[in-house]
């Protein structure tokens, strides 16, 4: 099992390009089922989660290919993929497949739309509790799916003549779930409206390649998407967005080690509540052509308050990191995450670095300590991952991340990207 090494004490000076982002590519290449022509998606980051889907189109009937090269285990990096799913085959996620990666159960809605029937394992362990797909299943149910679950599967289909438009009210905001019904909704008859949407970047993303593919949808980018179903989507070419998670995931780095990098194609319309909050911290922020330049010299940091929100709020993917990049501030800095129940693993491996945070349900204070101290730490998810990343940067002597396979789910190429900045990191592979 791969595991990380990093010797801290290094600033950050250089620049860093940024990767397409993870949280659209997969909802994009999912959206390939919707059509018998080929997708063309540029820009797609070479990671795990993106290989993982890819073996899961391929068993609904997808080819794909990479740059005209047919995928070998792993995607390559470059990254045009050409997704045809002429037909559909099997309709059925396996378990297998599904519970490797959450997003996989957003299969379900286009299976719906275009084949009319589908089944789908629930994502992760808990078989018997709809809660946390029941938004998208509710929703689904609102365009007319007939929904059963057996034996830890979603059994859906729609009526004779597929699924009918409806009205969707989400009682919360779910990035998922949202993405489900907008995928389904393209192809229903007649108006969707789907109000309480998420309006993250990567949905927007999603939209406007279904536009490219032929699909009516109204208010993109916001909270209240309106969809005229059609009844068939061509293929397209469409660009990922830039990750603003690894963008801001960077910038937090460089705040916390001081230095000077350039994020070199991100967009920062998508991550101004987290430059806000760097700004108000002390960081030095500039917007330029063709990306974010964040600097911190020698000046302190000064500690800040934040919770996490849906967009165009402080995103729960940056909480971690933004809780390593506090670690050193002199003060007491607060986190609320208001998004996940218990979305703060990483709190117990930053200790092991010398971290002084406490932490009491939702909220976690961190109070700046002298200097933090490199430790064999343990990756618990892809986010924490990065903020133990972090911590190393910053710590005193050598840091050991292991179980680095959750930071490849969603960073590409991290430790790369940091050594061609100064950092001392490297890959050590058993
Ligand atoms: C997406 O997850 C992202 N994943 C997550 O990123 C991200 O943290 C999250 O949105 C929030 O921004 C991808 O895009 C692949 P949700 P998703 O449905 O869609 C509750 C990463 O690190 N809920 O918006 O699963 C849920 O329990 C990942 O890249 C229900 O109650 O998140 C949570 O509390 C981690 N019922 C809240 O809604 C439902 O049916 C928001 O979850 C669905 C969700």
């Amino acid at each position: 099992m791969d595991r990380i090494k990093i010797t801290g004490g290094q600033q950050l000076n250089g620049t860093i390009a940024i990767s397409g982002a993870k949280n659209a590519a997969l909802p994009l290449m999912i959206a390939s089922l919707l059509t018998s022509d080929t997708l063309t998606l540029k820009n797609v980051p070479n990671l795990a989660d993106v290989g993982q889907l890819g073996r899961i189109l391929r068993n609904h009937g997808t080819d794909f290919t990479i740059a005209g090269k047919r995928p070998g285990k792993s995607p390559m990096q470059g990254e045009t993929f050409h997704l045809t799913s002429r037909d559909i085959w099997d309709t059925t996620a396996p378990y297998e497949m599904v519970s490797k990666m959450r997003a996989s159960f957003w299969v379900l809605g286009p299976l719906l739309g275009r084949e009319h029937k589908a089944r789908v394992s629930l994502p992760g362990g808990c078989a018997i509790g709809t809660r946390p797909v029941d938004l998208h299943l509710e929703g689904l149910k609102k365009l007319g799916a007939k929904i059963e679950l057996e034996d830890g599967y979603v059994i859906a289909r729609t009526p004779r003549g597929g699924l009918k438009g409806g009205k969707i009210t989400f009682p919360l905001i779910s990035v998922g779930a949202t993405h489900n019904c907008l995928l389904a909704a393209v192809l229903a008859r007649g108006e969707t409206l789907i109000e309480n949407a998420a309006a993250e970047p990567e949905i927007g993303d999603v939209a406007r390649c279904l536009v490219k593919m032929g699909a009516k949808i109204e208010g993109i980018d916001t909270h209240t998407l309106k969809i005229q179903g059609v009844t068939q989507l061509e293929g397209a070419v469409h660009t990922v967005l830039p990750d603003r998670i690894e963008a801001g995931t960077y910038a937090m780095a460089v705040a916390a080690t001081g230095g000077d990098v350039f994020l070199e194609g991100a967009d920062p319309t998508h991550l101004q509540s987290a430059l806000d909050l760097m700004v108000e911290a002390g960081v030095t922020i500039k917007i330029k052509k063709g990306g974010i330049q964040v600097t911190r010299g020698k000046e302190a940091l000064k500690p800040v308050q934040v919770e996490t929100q849906p967009f165009p709020g402080f995103p729960t993917d940056l909480q971690a990191q933004f809780m390593a990049m506090m670690l050193l501030v002199k003060g007491t800095s607060t986190v609320r995450e208001t998004i996940f129940e218990n979305r703060f693993m990483h709190v117990a491996e930053l200790m092991r670095m010398g971290a002084d945070i406490s932490q009491s349900g939702d909220t976690a204070q961190i109070t700046g300590v002298d200097e933090l101290h490199g430790a064999q730490v343990m990756a618990t998810d892809l986010r924490a991952s990065a903020s133990l990343v972090i911590g190393g940067l910053v710590a005193k002597g050598d840091t050991i991340v292991n179980r680095v396979y959750h930071l490849d789910r969603g960073f590409e190429r991290i430790e790369e990207k940091l050594s061609a900045c100064g950092a001392i990191i490297e890959r050590l592979s058993e």
